[in-house]
């Protein structure tokens, strides 16, 4: 079985040392550039000049506001193994990794975590982005499964890896997505156990190949020389709903499968800028399945780091890869209609230096139409932002880029993105657009490298515009404008939402926005969801030593803003080593589902069960004491 790097390392720093960014950067002035920002963050979240830019829209001060639109108390920071919501609110397990999907699944067995027959007809491991899809009074749910933990999934085996094929294939099983009816029971949310909605799609499920990529050479295998269908979707992350009913499920660190039988294998140009190498991330699925060995099968890879469209009404269906949304580790895809009925979907490549991207679609939106593949043709682009808070979509297309084709862009859209002059972002995680007017929202988790290395693909990560500061460990939320409030025009405004920090033990910029404070500070915004009334609610994916930098944060945790007024309030906290992500609700809006993804990563959680019990990723079902809607 490969080595993987390390027992708990994340998915970026295997990336980080399996496959360097190419060189250091001779970073100048550093200090000069983070004194100058300093002003720029500590006037507010207004920002001084971007006050001017965006005019009457800035932020109303707080102090300017009679009453919060908040109508909870905050819950202060702690490191407690269980989710903490505020006084008139409550929670409930709505199911759990390895809860089975029929009667004839088994429960999930402490002992042995399950094997690959029973993980087939079971809820997959680490819940992510998720939706819920009301059907004639029906509620079906559908979460992606992102990846398994391995010290979790594997630890009745003492080397905490898998040993055997079946243990490889529990592995993949454990992946993808998974779609389930749920019911209230005794005024609980639960599965709603051989519902004919039921459906896992894994590492395995066949997916047809659509949009420019399709057919193309880079995509044809020996299995598939014709390049149309690839088996399987993993690495699921953040997710996206259309109007017409369907799922989106994002690939996001695809590569972390791949691995070489022939460890001298040099990767090409194109396999090191998407991180794959001759190691795998410790899951040994080429053991198993060949197609995972690059030294064999080099075009594989190729197959995955898409947006794969489901329908999750008809279990029978075959999802879609949908190629015209570009290749890259995507993070969710979040839809919106423009005036004229053409559909934008923002998207965010989650590595450090990477780019933000916008599709919009060829064909318009149509009431009661067929719109089943308005996502299969359109245009990509990378925004530019530049220091004086404004930007610009770049599309991407052979002309601009001097690549080939628009297959050859969807399939390497880094390279594209790069060689138009995209701004490298601080790792761009989920983006959300405001219910009720065009203005959306990007977390830019945080990126150890800015202003010290580039990104895989050379590019330089400069300090400036919306990546303010050197080293950023604690991340910020960037959001844009689009001119003329229409998502079609390739220009924009953008200021900062929040600069997160720890203003108890930093006086300059890594203090954060002046929206954060000692009560309600985080460090790593990951999910992004506003509700119905236009609040924005935020997820935090960050360290959770509660140490130095980070001390007084406590565990992960979700948090709520005010667009309007930049108010942030914690309203809750996750139990430990988790992340908090994914975020739908019910039809009547009553309860709010949550997800707690991997409690207990490095050994330190008993989550949900208690005692001694195996920790399990959760979903969770929110709602407050008095029936009241969850927004
Ligand atoms: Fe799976 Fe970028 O988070
Ligand atoms: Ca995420
Ligand atoms: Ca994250
Ligand atoms: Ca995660």
């Amino acid at each position: 079985m490969p080595t993987p790097v390390s027992d708990e390392i994340s998915f970026d720093d295997f990336d980080e040392i399996n496959n360097p960014p190419p060189v250091e950067t001779a970073f100048e002035a550093i200090t000069e550039t983070v004194l100058s920002r300093r002003r720029f963050l500590r006037h507010g979240v207004a920002f001084g000049a971007s006050a001017l830019v965006l005019g009457s829209t800035a932020l109303t001060p707080l102090s300017a506001r009679a009453e919060s639109r908040f109508k909870f108390k905050q819950v202060p920071a702690n490191a407690q193994d269980t989710v903490t919501v505020p006084d008139g609110y409550r929670w409930h397990v709505v199911t759990k990794w390895g809860d089975p999907l029929w009667s004839d699944g088994t429960e999930f067995d402490s002992v042995s975590r399950g094997t690959a027959a029973s993980q087939l007809k079971a809820v997959g491991d680490n819940n992510d982005g998720m939706a819920l899809f009301p059907e004639g009074g029906r509620s079906i749910l559908v979460f992606n499964n992102e990846y398994v933990n391995r010290r979790i999934i594997y630890g009745n085996r003492d080397s905490k890896r898998p040993e055997n094929n079946d243990d490889v294939n529990k592995g993949k099983a454990g992946h993808g997505v998974t779609v389930a009816e749920i019911v209230v029971d005794d005024g609980k949310w639960k599965i709603a156990k051989d519902s004919p909605y039921n459906r896992r799609i894994t590492a395995d499920t066949p997916m047809e190949i659509t949009g420019p990529a399709r057919g193309h050479d880079l995509m044809k295998t020996a299995k598939d020389p014709q390049g149309i269908l690839a088996k399987g979707t993993w690495n699921n992350c953040g997710n996206g709903r259309t109007p017409w009913g369907t799922y989106l499920a994002c690939e996001e660190n695809f590569n972390g499968y791949f691995s070489s039988s022939i460890e001298s294998i040099i990767p090409s140009a194109e396999m090191k800028r998407y991180g794959v190498g001759n190691k795998d991330w410790g899951y040994a699925w080429a053991t198993e399945d060949e197609r995972f060995d690059i030294s064999k099968h080099p075009t594989e890879p190729n197959r995955f780091g898409y947006v794969v469209e489901i329908d999750p009404l008809d279990p029978t269906s075959t999802p879609k890869k949908r190629t015209a949304l570009g290749r890259f580790k995507h993070e969710n895809a979040e839809l919106v209609l423009a005036k004229n009925g053409q559909v934008v979907v923002y998207l965010g490549d989650d590595e450090r230096g990477e780019f933000l991207y916008k599709f919009v679609s060829k064909d318009q939106f149509k009431e009661g139409g067929d719109n089943a593949d308005l996502l299969e043709e359109g245009t990509l682009y990378a925004a530019k932002f530049t220091d004086e808070m404004q930007g610009e979509w770049l599309p991407l297309t052979p002309e601009t880029t001097g690549m080939r084709s628009q297959a050859e862009i969807s399939i390497l859209t880094r390279l594209a993105a790069s060689a138009v002059g995209a701004t490298t972002m601080d790792r761009p995680e989920w983006v959300a657009a405001h219910p009720s007017k065009a203005e959306i929202y990007v977390a830019l988790t945080n990126n150890k490298n800015r202003g010290k290395k580039p990104n895989k693909g050379g590019d330089e990560t400069p300090v400036g515009g919306p990546n303010p500061r050197a080293e950023n460990n604690y991340g910020q939320i960037v959001r844009w404008r689009p001119k003329n409030g229409d998502h079609l025009s390739n220009a924009f405004e953008w200021d900062l939402f929040v600069v997160a920090g720890n203003p108890a033990i930093h006086r300059d910029a890594y203090a954060g926005s002046e929206n954060v404070n000692a009560d309600n500070m985080f460090n790593s915004p990951d999910g992004l969801k506003f509700d119905s009334t236009g609040l924005l609610w935020i997820q935090t994916d960050g360290k959770y030593s509660d140490k130095g930098d980070f001390a007084g944060m406590g565990n992960n945790q979700m948090l709520v803003g005010d667009p309007e007024t930049g108010e942030i309030r914690r309203f809750m906290v996750g139990p430990n080593e988790c992340e908090v992500t994914g975020l739908t609700w019910s039809e009547d809006r009553k309860t709010m589902f949550v997800g707690i993804q991997h409690p207990g990563e490095k050994g330190n959680s008993h989550y949900p069960d208690g005692g001694d019990s195996v920790p399990r990723s959760t979903i969770i079902g929110i709602s407050r004491d008095d029936g009241e809607t969850m927004g």
